[in-house]
């Protein structure tokens, strides 16, 4: 079969998605309430993702079953019809920075093939390293923090003090923090959202940081793996145990303070799909924006088997789509 004729590019179709998901969700930015961002966000996200052909099930969501209104695992999406794939959603990466009106939130949408994702189960936090294609066969993260550094610096043909850190403000990474100040480098802290910050380490021009450090979710990991796969950086983690019980619930899978999950562990193969869309402004993309009668987003669409990367600026016209028989509700006036 010819390259085109066997291949469907997923992320085209999942990016409307998270489109719905920041034109819904959009209209609670700022007004305190995280609750209403997510619900917003999931339900729109849930209705344009069943209009896409696939047979997909969520492996990544957020909550169990009875949690409405989140995504959650085992959930089947699409038409039934089209690939089997499995799915990892975050409808806003960021739920606190939308409620209180800050940058950095996106809506993200990952998919590959049944079995590629690396399940988080109990392990809540992971610590992550991600590194753009330049120093993507330098970084290990077993290795001291100023060896890092180094490597990405002469990798990326700058000073040490040129390198930027970008990182989770928590006070779990303190120590790291302290180590990266000592080796001289630059820190970008982040309040939230460490799939866009890692995102931000990516592009060879006009990158926002070097390198991501520092301990985040096990979920939000995995989708990143996702678009570092179609990116073409490097990303390695460990877990983090916030206590005994959590080391004790990783060791019944096998996984303990020594393991390395590399790139491939996260996700395996290249038939990966990812979709982004900014929901309030931020380094990577810009926040939805309501103008009038149309809403504007941007998105990026990904797929790691080509390697090709889609920025996607679109106007969307919420009269239209209601017309067309759209349930989401995008709260225009117009
Ligand atoms: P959500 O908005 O999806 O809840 O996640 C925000 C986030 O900052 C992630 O980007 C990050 O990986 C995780 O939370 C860190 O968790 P915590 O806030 O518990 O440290």
């Amino acid at each position: 079969m010819s390259l085109f004729a066997s291949d469907k590019n997923l992320a085209l179709e999942l990016v409307r998605g998270t489109e719905a998901a920041v034109m819904a969700s959009g209209r609670w930015m700022g007004r305190g309430d995280k609750n209403e961002v997510d619900r917003a966000a999931v339900e729109a996200m849930r209705y344009m993702l069943n209009t896409v052909s696939m047979r997909g099930t969520v492996v990544i969501g957020e909550g169990e079953k009875d949690e409405a209104p989140m995504l959650f695992n085992g959930e089947k999406l699409g038409t039934g019809e089209g690939p089997e794939i499995d799915i990892a959603v975050d409808p806003i990466d960021g739920t606190r920075l939308m409620a209180n009106g800050l940058s950095g939130a996106i809506s993200v949408v990952a998919a590959a093939d049944h079995d590629a994702l690396f399940s988080p189960g109990n392990l809540f936090y992971l610590d992550k390293i991600v590194t753009g294609p330049d120093a993507a066969d330098f970084i290990d993260i077993d290795a001291p923090v100023h060896v890092n550094i180094r490597r990405v610096a002469k990798a990326k043909n700058k000073a040490v003090d040129d390198v930027t850190v970008v990182m989770l403000n928590r006070p779990r990474n303190e120590a790291l923090r302290e180590e990266v100040c000592k080796v001289g480098a630059r820190i970008r802290l982040i309040p939230d959202g460490d799939i866009a910050g890692a995102l931000t380490t990516c592009w060879a021009n006009g990158s926002t940081a070097d390198l991501l450090l520092g301990s985040g979710g096990s979920p939000e990991a995995v989708i990143t793996a996702c678009a570092i796969k179609c990116l073409g950086g490097n990303m390695q983690c460990k877990p983090y145990f916030r206590n005994e019980e959590d080391e004790e619930n990783a060791k019944g899978r096998g996984i303990d303070r020594h393991t390395v999950l590399e790139l491939d562990d996260l996700v395996k193969g290249d038939n990966v799909f990812f979709a982004a869309t900014g929901a309030s402004d931020g380094d990577l993309l810009k926040g939805v924006a309501y103008r009038g009668a149309h809403i504007h987003t941007w998105s990026l669409c990904m797929r790691g088997k080509s390697g090709t990367v889609r920025y996607i600026e679109a106007v969307h016209s919420p009269k239209k789509l209601s017309l067309l028989g759209s349930a989401i509700d995008y709260g225009s006036r117009h």
